[in-house]
């Protein structure tokens, strides 16, 4: 039975739709999600159910939750019940006091307070309450505040809080206070360009090349992350800290570190919304897009026949929504949050060997001879295949740039030229002009970028990665070389000397 996702959220929209309604009042409002594209397709009740588990999940835009264990760190004061002043007759605690962690905030009424619970105990719980057919003791675990007295303590819900809290249950005052600020800094600073959804349609974004990303794919494109593994909390700080070079993707110095959290978790929260919206449609279109049903009522002669398939149809969309529907949405909700927790793990971070073959370390000191003619043998290689996409001469412009390329399902692309997950043309790096766009923190060594680039390749795009099976690290390090000798970083060095036999053979596995 369902969904820790629903669970952990359900009782929350009521007062979400209460604060939206007295908040709204005179101010412009806030914009709502969107649907992906593929949402569009899909029938109208399949629709309505993702749209409602997104909003169990995540809230609105104006009001953003999440669940608590979603790697998100969503904010919130903790505390612990210190003891329960009043229950009703269902035994759900109606009056309490509070004991904080740190210093006790100002509560004030409508403020949320959240408990607790072990997952399970809430899903036993759950199963209990629906095989009896009644509602779960273990709800509402969210609930908001009625009154609050600054003499007593006391807090007076404005609703009945679940009967599974008692004496010591911890609980969150405030919870997503986080993700609030980083909804108000993101309406500021990204919005014109990503888009309220994070679908990177904003306003500015049809003047802009390449396009803002569109975060509800999760993917990020320039990581300290190893191949296939997401970006790390550092790395969406760092990117926010430091922009990226060479695109319309600005820096925020103006940012405190309060706020650049903020904005990385809300980016985060985005994405993994995204992400989960996704999936459940991946997982709903193969029986019920609608395509999918008008084509069987065409194929349907009579009235009857029609009558049949949308009956039948309904039938097999009820039960879907009702079995499949909350376990598939609790899988990708786990698969989602655990490779973004992963990774924050430190072994998910490349880090780039050194010293390099030269024997020097990873700061662009003159490399040897030696190294740079490795590098431009690799380079040219039919192995590696570097310049069949980034040109001989490091131009941007190889053999793969003119042709029309397959999409993953075999058919091909409407242009000619390489393309991304996202569906855009994405061009190879002009490797002459030097310019980096992973390099996003403006502290991190420049060849460990071009390191990583080409050990873990670039998320999302046609670059791939050489690390591990291609090239070893001495070889991704003689092409680092290389790739600042395109650059112009080496002018005394003759282009003729990288044309001797090298000592060494290199040679791409
Ligand atoms: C002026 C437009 C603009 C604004 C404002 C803007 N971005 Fe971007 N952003 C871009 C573009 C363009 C890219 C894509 C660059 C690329 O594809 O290499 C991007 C990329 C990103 C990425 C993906 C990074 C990667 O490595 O794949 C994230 C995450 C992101 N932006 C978040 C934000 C956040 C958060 C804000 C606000 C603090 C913001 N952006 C503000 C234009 C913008
Ligand atoms: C199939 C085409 C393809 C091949 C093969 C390829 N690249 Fe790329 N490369 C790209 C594309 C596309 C990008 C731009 C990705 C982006 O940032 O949007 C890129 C980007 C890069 C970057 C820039 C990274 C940054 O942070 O700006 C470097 C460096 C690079 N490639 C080096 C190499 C090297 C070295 C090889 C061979 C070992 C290679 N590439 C092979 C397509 C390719």
């Amino acid at each position: 039975m369902p969904a820790f996702l629903s669970i952990f959220s359900r009782y929350l929209s009521v007062s979400v739709v209460l604060l939206s309604l007295l908040s709204g009042c005179g101010k412009p409002q806030d914009p709502q999600f969107i649907e992906s594209e593929k949402a569009k397709g899909l029938v109208p009740e399949i629709r309505q159910a993702i749209s409602t588990e997104l909003a169990e999940t995540f809230g609105t835009v104006p009001a953003p939750e999440a669940p608590l264990w979603f790697p998100i760190e969503r904010g919130g004061i903790e505390g612990k019940i210190r003891s329960v002043k009043e229950r009703n007759e269902q035994g759900r605690i109606t009056r309490l006091k509070i004991k904080y962690e740190q210093d006790a905030p100002e509560v004030v009424a409508g403020d949320v307070i959240e408990i607790v619970l072990d997952p399970e105990t809430i899903l036993e719980a759950e199963l209990k309450a629906a095989e009896e057919g009644r509602v779960s003791e273990a709800y509402p675990y969210k609930v908001t505040v009625g009154e609050f007295s600054k003499i007593s303590g006391i807090i007076t819900l404005s609703e009945p809080l679940c009967d599974l809290a008692e004496k010591g249950s911890p609980c969150i005052v405030k919870p997503n206070e986080t993700l609030r600020t980083g909804r108000e800094l993101y309406k500021q600073y990204c919005q014109k360009c990503h888009a309220a959804t994070g679908d990177g349609n904003g306003p500015q974004a049809h003047m802009l090349k390449p396009k803002p990303r569109d975060l509800r794919l999760g993917v990020v494109k320039y990581t300290t992350t190893k191949t296939n593994i997401k970006a790390s909390t550092e790395d969406l700080r760092n990117l926010l800290k430091g922009g990226i070079p060479g695109t319309a993707m600005p820096t925020f110095p103006i940012l405190g570190n309060h706020e650049i959290d903020a904005l990385a978790q809300y980016t985060k929260y985005l994405s993994m919304r995204g992400e989960i919206e996704r999936g459940l449609c991946i997982e709903s279109e193969i029986d019920f897009s609608q395509a999918n049903l008008d084509e069987q009522l065409e194929e349907a002669e009579t009235a009857e026949e029609k009558q049949k398939v949308t009956e039948q149809f309904q039938e097999e969309m009820q039960e879907f929504l009702k079995i499949d529907f909350p376990e598939i949405a609790f899988d990708i909700a786990l698969d989602v949050t655990e490779k973004w927790s992963q990774a924050d793990e430190p072994e998910s971070k490349l880090e780039p060997s050194v010293p390099r073959p030269d024997g020097t370390g990873p700061s662009k000191a003159e490399p040897s001879i030696s190294s740079l003619a490795n590098g431009k043998i690799l380079y040219l290689s039919t192995s590696a295949q570097c310049a069949s996409c980034h040109g001989l001469t490091g131009k941007g412009d190889g053999d793969q740039v003119s042709k029309v390329q397959k999409k993953p399902d075999g058919s091909e692309y409407d242009e000619p030229g390489l393309h991304d997950v996202w569906g855009n043309v994405v061009e190879p790096r002009d490797l002459t002009y030097g310019v980096f766009h992973g390099a996003t923190d403006p502290s991190d060594d420049i060849a460990n970028v071009v390191f990583r680039a080409i050990a873990a390749g670039v998320k999302g795009t046609p670059m791939p990665a050489y690390g591990g099976k291609g090239l070893t690290d001495d070889q991704i390090w003689d092409l680092v070389n290389y790739i600042f000798f395109l650059a112009g970083d080496y002018k005394d060095v003759a282009p003729e000397s990288l044309d001797v036999k090298p000592k060494a053979k290199a040679k791409a596995k």
